[in-house]
């Protein structure tokens, strides 16, 4: 069964940056891009590394620690080439506020 969880307010995530958020014990980083929001797991599939310390320009998420590179829009993993897909869950915009639904 699905719940629907607030996650943070619109005006909590500043433009090109990432926004760390745990929301049901889950570790979740929320960015934007041309004002789509997006959610993602917050751990670096390479070594578990918090995602929140990532670059991230617009287009890509490269995290610190080894450089993987990952799409922000798509979540596909760029490098190195067997680097999995980012986790990404679907927000929910509820007026200024964002929710995404977890599974129970
Ligand atoms: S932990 Fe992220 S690239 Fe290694």
């Amino acid at each position: 069964m699905a719940n629907k969880s607030f996650i943070c307010k619109k005006s909590d995530v500043q433009p090109g940056s990432l926004l760390s958020v745990e929301v049901e014990g889950e570790e979740l980083v929320v960015y934007e891009i041309e004002g789509e929001y997006r959610a993602i797991h917050g751990v670096c599939p390479h070594k578990g590394h918090p995602l929140a310390e990532a670059h991230f320009d617009g287009c890509m998420i490269i995290c610190p620690f080894h450089f993987w590179k990952f799409d922000a829009v798509s979540n596909a993993g760029l490098w190195p080439q067997y680097a999995p897909s980012l986790k990404a869950y679907p927000i929910i915009a509820d007026g200024a506020d964002l929710y995404i639904e977890l599974s129970s």
